[in-house]
């Protein structure tokens, strides 16, 4: 495409890279869980219509699998009305209509999820079908422990600010910024327990990488912190006394770490650093875990009765005669607190969820300013826009083979200096492409245990053990 980076994109056929083991052995695994998931649901379905468009499904998805194993070409994505289908089309033909290892890995993986969605879409009855619900409900129900303790953490954090007014002491802007860093680091952290690892990271491991101790264990895994200077931008609006501060989320997975991500965002408005947050989800089922504003909705439900919630035994809990643990009175209430503080900024205005579906296209976001010029223009109107996790930072750099040394501001091309857009990138790697670093930090990261070597591959930037917290200035 004529808008993206000349630098060349990771692919498929690169046996070296993560995007050859994601399409070998983790696709086709999502793919079996999807199949699992739906064939449960026809199963419990009484509408025997319904219950034969759901097999036909499952076929449609047991071919895509097939296909992707057996590296057949990639077919144009069926119109169901949406306006993306041309654009994934048109892409699939410029590429020479490619078969599965042998294209661009982003390409690939957001066609993935899209080809998945249309065998929903073009149904009568399971449209709206979200075959990635369970999992996201079940794996934020055994984040429990650090669910818990984060709450408690945001009542005291809150009450203190409630109590402290508007002191503009010295003690109180550095405490302000102090608050800042850590509850950006809760919100990075939160992403190194995306779904689709899932397939490689046990519950155990999730809920290890949770607690506040790992947290602190992992600051120095933070290569790039670029959080001090994010935290002036928005010091300054707030001493300039700029009516309406916005910040925007743009969100990546579902359950804890939206969780996490609204309690960054209600210190936000609490702290006055914004009075306005805005989140993007996406509008299908996306990379398993991400948002829907359904999945926005679900974690309302879960804080609005958090006994019920954690107290009713799951479908794997009866089959096991497993009793979930009682919550105390105490956590009950601290969750409650939660429920009340952000679903009353959400009917204040204050907590919008605005989707768009260039979130689920399948190109970068060096696009982003000419091909969906309305949305650029309302980013240009907030403060900072934080892109959470893995994708939206493999697509803001274009998911390309930059020298890790490469600033941050020229891989975002597009959106960098000048932009009129100030980027911050919260991201836990799980892919190849980072910039960014010190020369020579890569060198010496492949050469710890498992890094990679001189294997040619970049390993240690593949399990979420390491993050990156990038950020541009673009006004
Ligand atoms: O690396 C695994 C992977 O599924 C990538 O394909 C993708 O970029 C990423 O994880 C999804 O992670 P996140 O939810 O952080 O965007
Ligand atoms: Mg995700």
């Amino acid at each position: 495409m004529e808008f993206d980076t000349k630098t060349p994109p990771y692919l498929t056929s690169d046996k070296s890279s993560f995007a050859y083991v994601s399409a070998r052995d983790r696709w086709p695994v999502i793919i079996t869980q999807a199949i699992d998931d739906l064939y449960r649901s026809v199963s419990e379905c009484e509408e025997p219509e319904k219950q034969n468009e759901g097999k036909k499904i499952i076929e449609e998805l047991a071919r895509l699998k097939y296909e992707l194993q057996h590296d057949r070409q990639l077919t144009p994505i069926r119109d169901d009305g949406a306006a993306d289908v041309a654009i994934y089309n048109r892409e699939l033909e410029q590429l020479g209509t490619p078969s599965w290892f042998n294209v661009p890995w982003l390409f690939s993986e957001c066609y993935l999820y899209r080809r998945l969605n249309t065998s929903f879409s073009l149904s009568k009855h399971w449209k709206t079908y979200d075959v990635f619900y369970r999992q996201k409900i079940k794996t934020f129900r055994s984040s429990r422990p650090a669910v818990i303790e984060l709450a408690a953490r945001y009542k005291d954090l809150v009450t203190q600010i409630k109590n402290d007014g508007n002191s503009t002491s010295a003690e109180h802007d550095e405490a302000e910024k102090i608050l800042f860093l850590e509850m950006c680091e809760i919100c990075l952290w939160g992403n190194a327990t995306d779904l689709s690892l899932l397939t490689s990271l046990t519950y155990e491991d999730i809920q290890k990488l949770q607690g506040s101790e790992a947290r602190k264990a992992a600051e120095k895994n933070i290569l790039v912190n670029d959080l001090g200077a994010t935290y002036d931008v928005l010091k300054k609006a707030k001493s300039e006394g700029k009516k309406e501060r916005r910040v925007d989320i743009v969100l990546d997975n579902a359950g804890f770490e939206l969780y996490v991500d609204l309690i960054l965002a209600g210190f936000l408005l609490s702290s006055g650093l914004a009075t306005l947050v805005v989140l993007h989800p996406k509008s299908i089922p996306w990379f398993v875990s991400d948002v829907l504003p359904a999945d926005f909705a679900a974690l309302l439900n879960a804080l609005v009765n958090p006994k019920q919630f954690y107290e009713t035994p799951s479908d794997d809990e009866k089959l096991q005669d497993k009793i979930p643990s009682a919550l105390s009175d105490k956590d009950a209430a601290e969750l409650g607190f939660l429920f009340q503080e952000w679903s009353q900024m959400y009917a204040e205005g204050q907590l919008i969820l605005r989707p768009n579906r260039f979130w689920t296209y399948p190109g970068s976001y060096w696009r982003l300013p000419s091909v969906e010029k309305s949305l650029y223009e309302d980013l240009k109107s907030s403060e900072v826009v934080i892109f959470k996790g893995d994708l939206n930072y493999r697509k803001l750099t274009g998911d390309a083979a930059w020298d890790p040394s490469t600033p941050f501001t020229e891989a975002i091309g597009p959106l960098g200096p000048g932009s009129g857009v100030n980027v911050l990138a919260l991201r836990t790697c799980k892919a190849d492409v980072v910039v960014g670093l010190k020369p020579g930090q890569d060198e010496e990261l492949l050469a710890t245990e498992g890094g990679g070597g001189d294997s040619g591959a970049r390993k240690w930037a593949w399990s979420g053990k390491w993050a990156v917290v990038s950020f541009s200035e673009g006004k």
